[in-house]
Formats: C-alpha cells, sequence, structure tokens
C-alpha cells in the first residue's frame, strides 16, 4: 500500500485487491459502498481515526476524485470495483463493524432489480461479511426503496431491521443532501443490525495454471478470435492476440452476471509445451466467467 502512495504521492491510497485473497481487518474496520466524489467518506475518515475504512466504487472517475480529497489519509482505503459482486470476495465472513451505503441509484425498473441491495446474492454476501452486532445502514431519497430495503432485509435470516427515521439527525451532509433538504424533500435512513452467523460461498479463486502438450503458433490462437462462450451466469469471448515471438497474449472479455472484466490469457512455452494462465498486468479476478475462459482456450489449443 506504501508503495502506491509513493507511485502517486499526491492521492490517498487506491488498492486492487489480488484475486482470492481477503483484504486485511482491523477490529473496527467499515465499508461504504458507492461513495460517489467521497465527500462524506473523506470528512467520515478524518472524524474517526480509529476506524479503517473501505470505500467500493464502481466509477473510475469517481475513485479518483475521492482519492484527491483522501491525501495524507492514513486509515482509507479505496477499491475500483463492483461491489455487487465483489463483496463477498473481499472480506472474510464477520470482519466488519458496519456497512453504509448512502443515496445507492434505486434501480427503479424490474429489469434492474437484481442490481439492488435487495437482491439476494448483495443482501446474502452483506450477512456475511458483517460481524455479529455490526450494522448495514442505508440513506436513501426515495421512500419506496427504502421501504424495499426495510422489509427485505428486515426479513434476513443474519439480520434484524433495528431503525427507521425519516430525516434523521446526520454527523455529515454532502453536498446533494443539503440541497435536496432545502428544497423540503425527505431522506430516509435504515438501519439493521446483525444477528446470527451467517457465510456464503466465495466464486473467486487465486490462480489456475493449463499445461498443453503440443507446440503452439500464432495462427492457431488467431483461430479463437472472436470465439464466443457461455455458461450459466458467465460468458466470455476472446479477441486479438499478440506475440514478441515466443510468448503470446490473448485479449479476452468476460462476463459473471454482469460483472465484467477485460484481461490478457498469457500462454508461454513450457517443457515440453505450453503454459495458459492469467496476464499479471491486467490483474483480473479468477471468477467462474475467467475460469472457463482458460479452460475453453486450452481445450481449444489443444
Ligand atoms: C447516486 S450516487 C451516490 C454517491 C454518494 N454515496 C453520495 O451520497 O453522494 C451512487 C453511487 O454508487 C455507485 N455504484 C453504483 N453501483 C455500484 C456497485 N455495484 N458497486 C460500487 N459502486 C456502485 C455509483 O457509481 C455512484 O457513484
Amino acid at each position: 500500500m506504501d508503495i502506491l502512495r509513493q507511485a502517486r504521492p499526491q492521492y490517498g491510497v487506491i488498492i486492487h485487491p489480488e484475486s482470492g485473497k481477503f483484504l486485511p481487518v482491523q477490529p473496527k474496520t467499515e465499508l461504504e459502498i458507492g461513495f460517489g466524489n467521497g465527500e462524506f467518506t473523506v470528512q467520515y475518515a478524518k472524524n474517526h481515526p480509529e476506524i479503517m475504512l473501505y470505500g467500493v466504487e464502481i466509477s473510475q472517475a469517481c475513485v479518483l476524485r475521492c482519492a484527491r480529497r483522501a491525501y495524507g489519509l492514513d486509515n482509507l482505503r479505496i477499491i475500483n470495483t463492483d461491489a455487487r459482486f465483489m463483496l463477498r470476495e473481499l472480506f472474510p465472513d464477520e470482519s466488519l463493524q458496519k456497512i453504509i451505503m448512502q443515496f445507492p441509484c434505486p434501480w427503479s425498473k424490474n429489469s434492474d432489480a437484481h442490481k439492488r441491495v435487495t437482491a439476494k446474492d448483495f443482501a446474502d454476501g452483506l450477512a456475511a461479511v458483517l460481524k455479529i452486532g455490526g450494522a448495514f445502514v442505508m440513506v436513501s431519497d426515495d421512500e419506496p426503496y427504502a421501504n424495499e430495503v426495510w422489509n427485505i432485509l428486515g426479513g434476513h435470516e443474519a439480520l434484524k431491521a433495528e431503525d427507521f427515521t425519516v430525516n434523521p439527525e446526520r454527523e455529515i451532509t454532502t453536498k446533494y443532501e443539503r440541497k435536496w433538504l432545502e428544497e423540503g424533500r425527505n431522506i430516509y435512513r435504515v438501519s439493521f443490525r446483525k444477528t446470527g452467523s451467517f457465510t456464503v460461498t466465495r466464486r473467486v479463486e487465486g490462480e489456475m495454471h493449463i499445461k498443453i502438450q503440443r507446440n503452439i503458433t500464432q495462427s492457431d490462437i488467431e483461430l479463437l478470435r472472436n470465439i464466443e462462450g457461455k455458461k450459466d451466469k458467465s460468458f466470455w469471448k476472446f479477441g486479438r492476440s499478440f506475440t514478441d515471438g515466443k510468448i503470446f497474449l490473448l485479449e479476452t472479455l468476460t462476463s459473471d452476471d454482469e460483472f465484467e472484466q477485460k484481461f490478457y490469457i498469457h500462454i508461454a512455452p513450457k517443457d515440453d509445451g505450453f503454459l495458459l494462465r492469467l496476464d499479471k498486468t491486467t490483474l483480473a479476478f479468477l471468477t467462474p466467467a475467467v475460469r472457463c475462459a482458460l479452460s475453453d482456450a486450452a481445450g481449444k489449443l489443444s
């Protein structure tokens, strides 16, 4: 983490977690999901030096805006990823004291319901990573969404609905929130406490190497171009390939239930054949779709 601070001394610490490894946690670790430009996040971390705060945000532009504000802060770590898919992969069970979500997109269309925090996968991940006695707090300007979260998460076997307050007193408010309240509109805060043990299956693994017992040429790899595959919620597609005459890189796109990644499969000579693995420069997580893509490429090249 210090290396990242040295590389970009004007920024707070942006981290890229390793595939299949949980992030380190301290006794008082909290998480904010979807922090936007980080106005709340940075002030909250400053107000609470006793807390280690992680922030997960899907937008790279927001991550950079927050990282600029976070310069000099030692208790905030910023991660650019999709919390819906990655929450359970980043944190072990019973590791977070609090999870905060403020003004999340309400995803009002039925076709977007799977993106809400009330979707089973998201809610289960949240229930797993909270400590027993830990809290999930969501603030919204959308009353139907606040009601839905109250009813659905309140019915989760490991969570207890604790508080529903309209226009609560808030330690820190953001520009958008102040404007909204000045216009005479309401905000809604719903809080939950984790009451019992709960766990979920993790889908991301550490490493995958596949050995092929034959010689491979650039034209073998070019045959994979534009080939697509699909299995359950996993989708993959191969793109262009590059070579320095010895090692090949195969551009690959994957989607796991809309968690999208673009990376290279690294194909290099090994003993009397070739070895396929993820190229380390593109920092992909080894999800089910990535495993399928590696196996498919290896199968077709064998
Ligand atoms: C309406 S904004 C609210 C931002 C901020 N919390 C605030 O109160 O100003 C919602 C934020 O959630 C982020 N977001 C949406 N889906 C996400 C996901 N699956 N994982 C992480 N961040 C997400 C968006 O990029 C956006 O910055």
